[in-house]
């Protein structure tokens, strides 16, 4: 298999904004854009982007799962970083255009298309470092994938780390700025621990780790940050939270310190989780911390976990029903 997202459709849908109007989404080849070399996004970094998964049905139909949510995301997003606004509709049709277009193409499950809307900053304008760019792109890319961890369902490694993924007041923002800067520290962490990720926790705050949200599960209790500018409000994290609640567990959403955490590992039943589009809910076996490694619970996938993740894919896969709205049927 592929390496996940290293495989594109070969067209995507794209939008310009040109300073005073959007113009509509069309499909265009996904080769290659052109940029002037002294655009804003590749010198000042004014890019976001979103993850979101189209599902093939047994019947054969093609749903995407919390499209409305992404797009909202993005949006805010790309206001914090000060690009050109855009409407929810215009980033829907796209994102249903190129879908559909590429509808025979979405894998059966275990496999999903992966969906990356992109927004960059396209004013070639290098004085501009202070200013926001006035001219964008916006596009939507396709990827069919598997499982973003690889080895499957075994459990992950994270080194805990002191430091924060990113500057406090980004860690909301879906940029590709907060990627780079975890990029660092996790390579560190895989070279050194053969650590799957880095589990930022600065000044003992458990946070998030560079590619997914953080989730403790302590018997009946979920427990994970609290939302804050800090870190990414992921929107499989608020769908699992919601799936739990519906299963009868306590969802504690509130500060986690690396005692409190490391504590809890120690119990034998005690399970945490890595949630993300791309990480879906996958299963930490190992934290590293200052050098010591400590097994979460058994070290090994829990059944919390696994049910979690069951009633996530049940949904999106069309074998239960979605009783929250969350799948656009196209
Ligand atoms: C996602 O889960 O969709 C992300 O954007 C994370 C990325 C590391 C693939």
């Amino acid at each position: 298999m592929a390496a996940f997202g290293s495989v594109f459709m070969p067209e995507m849908a794209l939008a310009r904004f040109d300073g005073s109007s959007w113009s509509e989404g069309a499909l265009v080849s996904a080769d290659s854009i052109s940029l002037h070399p002294g655009a804003h996004v590749l010198h000042y970094a004014s890019t976001c982007f979103e993850g979101l998964k189209a599902f093939r049905h047994e019947d054969g139909s093609i749903a995407i799962f919390r499209m409305d949510k992404n797009i909202a995301r993005m949006q805010q997003s790309s206001k914090l970083l000060s690009l050109p606004e855009f409407d929810a509709d215009l980033l829907k049709q796209m994102i249903i255009d190129v879908v559909k277009h590429y509808a025979a193409d979405v894998p059966t499950p275990p496999g999903s298309m992966y969906i990356r809307p992109t927004h960059i900053g396209t004013e070639p304008a290098i004085g501009k470092a202070a200013n926001p760019t006035t001219t964008s792109m916006l596009y939507v890319l396709l990827s069919p994938v598997g499982d973003y961890f690889a080895g499957g369902s075994r459990g992950l490694r994270l080194l805990m780390e002191d430091n924060a993924r990113c500057a406090p007041h980004m860690g909301m923002i879906k940029s590709g700025g907060n990627y780079a800067s975890a990029l660092h520290p996790t390579l560190q962490a895989r070279a050194q621990y053969q650590a799957d990720q880095v589990l930022f926790c600065p000044n003992g705050d458990v946070q998030e780790t560079g590619a997914a949200n953080f989730l403790l599960i302590d018997g009946n209790e979920i427990i994970t940050k609290a939302l804050d500018a800090s870190f990414l409000h992921g929107v499989t994290r608020e769908t699992i939270l919601t799936l739990a609640r519906d299963l009868g567990m306590t969802v504690s959403e509130r500060e986690l310190t690396v005692a409190e955490l490391l504590e809890r590992a120690a119990k034998p039943g005690t399970e945490a989780a890595l949630s993300g589009t791309a990480a879906v809910l996958a299963p930490v076996g190992t934290l590293i911390h200052q050098g010591k490694e400590y097994k979460v619970g058994s070290g090994e996938p829990g059944a919390t976990t696994a049910k979690l993740r069951q009633a996530l894919n049940d949904i999106q896969w069309g074998k239960a029903a979605d009783t929250h709205g969350w799948l656009t049927h196209i």
